[in-house]
């Protein structure tokens, strides 16, 4: 709801208000809901801005940075005019949030070139996100160029902790807290894609709650905080401005990608609100609400190395456990027997699929099983057909060498001719197929940004435009597939990417207690109905670490289950285990794929972690807690639960496994679960039985409300 006072206006959200006051682009007020219905004439001429521009006395980091004809950077952007749009407008080539709500349009104009800034704030009924965006048109009879061009400014006061969320390939999204003090710190990709490296979600934290960003963009990004020394919080968010520049002829306009912010009085409610969010505006489609399938992937199990028979024998051996779906993943086109050929020759190996892809499809779906396949669509190896037939379709600088990663080359999406191609094989791919699910991955970032006739300070987001309209034909072609985005694991994690694909692969780190801080660190800003988590076998590849099959499918129980190993070589037990770890899944699916997601302990500092997924109505829930180490004469390792009603109460029993055969069972009040530490006294009674002393030792708890 947007009410309006003259030029005041207030943004409500069901538990936050964000005050504007349009005519001079200040910030009033963004924070817990304002109820009184009292003025806000004492707070006018706040020093806190909407956007922020070069060429007054603002020094700080600016969110407008326009080049005029005449290679001035200055300007002077005035209020011109606002209305309250009841149908958000799309932004062109974006993905964007969706549903019902209102819009706030402000238009400020740069009197002497004529520019017009449009900055858009829109609050929907059900969701305490803003979405904001802003867009740039050239009045003018003169070509100018667009330097920067942030989503969000949002101008506190006081100091905030920036909480980042970084890593790199398979250690993603590990939670950063910095104080930041006086000074400017930002959080970035320059690497074509939002990155392993710096998610674009972040967090300002301070003593009045929490304040959350989030860019729907998949390309590079910039957030900042500048802190400066008269008190004011700065918080600008956007395409990052490297390498940026972008030129705008007379009457064109430039649109930045959709931010998203959210205030809230602690990081567990902002979570919850994020999670809310993503499911409601911005993950779309058949598969938006629709439980997701168990699958089995045959990369961890075989890598390059199958034919049809091994492959048949995988599937097999799930379908006895329970799996729904097999991903038939890397390895199954061309000559692709290694990573060093073969990407963009998207025609069947018929020697490794026994066939052809349609007949190996056909035989898994004789077996009861759903077929799903791999590709990497923007991408070309140098030995393969596809290079030999057009090496122009890759993407180089003319005269230097390109910079090889995992032996492969990007294509160059700028251009629609390479678009067209890719959308023309891919969608081929999934006719011929008839899969019901594809795992779109990208392996390696951008290094050699370059295209003819593609100027170089536009090339970065041309590519994203090239990928979103090729990622959004496909999707709407196929509107009955589930796509799982992927990127060496959760490289390209974020909102962006949720528009088109509703679930992701969050990391090539399969193993326990490493997937345990993933999952955490990615929770905090998404919801475990975009992670693929999958249990693998051990050691682990990744890590060498070994871990108990139990222990992984708990772990794994936080995000979409899967299983990514060689089920045939699995014993006789190890398939009962498996079987029953999947019976319990299924039936207790819709709770653990769309209940309220909880992060329990801390992942990032204390021994004891883990998370709990509620159901809306607070009548059940499973929590996952975990021990990351056997402390000799430590403390008892206890826990407290998080998200259940106070005033139930609950029976609350623990998942047999087969390494802990004593299952509790109690009944307790929800307040007491949640303000207590339960002790877990035998949490590590069978440490004897495991030879591995830096094993996670879990147990699952399911609660069942039995009296309100
Ligand atoms: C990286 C992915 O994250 C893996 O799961 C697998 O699909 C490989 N690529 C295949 O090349």
């Amino acid at each position: 709801m947007i009410r309006r006072k003259g030029p005041v206006f207030c943004l409500e959200t069901p538990n936050t208000t964000l005050v504007i006051k349009a005519d001079t682009a200040e910030y009033l007020y963004y924070g817990k809901k304002l109820v009184s219905g009292g003025g806000f004439e004492p707070f006018f001429g706040s020093p806190r801005k909407i956007f922020s521009q070069y060429g007054g006395d603002d020094y700080t980091e600016y969110s407008v940075l326009l080049e005029n004809a005449d290679g001035g950077m200055s300007t002077a952007f005035a209020f011109s005019k606002c209305k309250i749009l009841t149908e958000k407008p799309e932004i062109a080539g974006l993905p964007s949030s969706y549903g019902t709500g209102k819009t706030l349009e402000l238009k400020y104009v740069d009197l002497p070139t004529k520019a017009a800034l449009y900055l858009y704030y829109t609050v929907f009924d059900d969701s305490d996100v803003i979405a904001v965006s802003s867009k740039l048109v050239n009045g003018s009879k003169k070509e100018m160029h667009v330097r920067r061009l942030a989503s969000v400014q949002l101008d506190l006061m006081g100091d905030y902790s920036f909480v980042t969320f970084e890593g790199t390939w398979a250690r993603e999204r590990q939670k950063i807290s910095r104080e930041i003090g006086k000074g400017v710190f930002y959080n970035d990709s320059k690497k074509g894609g939002s990155s392993h490296d710096r998610n674009p979600f972040v967090i300002a934290e301070g003593e009045d709650g929490v304040y959350g960003f989030n860019l729907i963009y998949s390309g590079n990004h910039k957030e900042l905080l500048e802190q400066t020394q008269s008190g004011r919080a700065r918080i600008v968010c956007g395409i990052n401005d490297f390498m940026f520049r972008w030129a705008l002829a007379p009457g064109e306009e430039f649109a930045s990608p959709e931010a998203v912010m959210c205030y809230a009085p602690s990081e567990d409610a902002l979570s919850l609100a994020m999670h809310a969010f993503i499911s409601e505006h911005i993950v779309r489609g058949k598969w938006k609400k629709r439980e997701r399938p168990v699958l089995v992937n045959n990369w961890e199990g075989t890598y390059f190395d199958f034919n049809e028979e091994k492959i048949l024998n995988i599937a097999r051996a799930a379908k006895e456990t329970g799996v729904e779906l097999f991903v038939l993943d890397d390895g199954w086109f061309g000559n692709r027997c290694d990573d060093r050929r073969a990407l963009g020759d998207w025609f069947d190996n018929e020697e490794k699929t026994g066939g052809g892809l349609k007949h190996l499809a056909d035989k898994i779906r004789e077996m009861g099983l759903d077929f799903g396949i791999w590709v990497e669509p923007e991408m070309i190896n140098e030995d393969s057909e596809l290079y030999r037939s057009h090496p122009n379709f890759a993407m180089k600088v003319p005269g230097r060498e390109p910079t090889r990663m995992r032996n492969q080359l990007c294509l160059n999406l700028a251009d629609e001719k390479v678009q067209n191609y890719v959308m023309r094989v891919i969608s081929d791919v999934i006719a011929r197929s008839g899969a019901s699910y594809v795992k779109w991955d990208y392996n390696r970032m951008l290094t050699d940004p370059f295209g003819k006739n593609i100027p170089q300070g536009e090339y970065f987001h041309r590519y994203m435009l090239g990928y979103y309209r090729i990622v959004s034909r496909i999707t709407k072609k196929f509107p009955s597939v589930l796509f799982e985005g992927c990127s060496g694991g959760g490289g390209r994690f974020d909102l962006g990417n949720f528009c088109y694909f509703q679930q992701y692969w969050t990391s090539d780190d399969t193993d326990a207690r490493e997937r345990l801080k993933i999952q955490a660190g990615s929770s905090y800003g998404y919801p475990q109905t975009v992670m693929g988590a999958h249990v693998s076998a051990c050691p682990n590849h990744q890590t060498g670490d070994s871990n108990p099959l139990e222990t992984r499918f708990n772990i794994a129980c936080g995000g979409l289950l899967g299983y990514e190993l060689d089920m045939s070589k699995l014993t006789e037990d190890e398939m009962k285990t498996v079987a029953a770890q999947i019976a319990f899944y299924k039936e207790n699916r819709k709770l653990l794929q769309f209940g309220d997601h909880y992060r329990l302990g801390d992942a990032f500092g204390g021994n004891m972690a883990g998370f709990m997924t509620v159901s809306k109505d607070k009548n059940t829930a499973i929590a996952v807690v975990s021990a990351s180490e056997y402390i000799i004469c430590g403390p008892v390792p206890s826990i407290s639960f998080k998200g259940l009603n106070p005033s139930a109460v609950y029976e609350v029993t623990t998942r047999e496994q087969v390494n802990y055969k004593n299952v509790l069972s109690f009944t307790a009040g929800g307040d007491l679960l949640m303000n207590a530490k339960l002790p877990l006294h035998d949490l590590y009674s069978d440490t004897q039985s495991w030879e591995n002393s830096r094993r996670l030792y879990t147990r699952m708890f399911i609660f069942k409300k039995v009296k309100s």
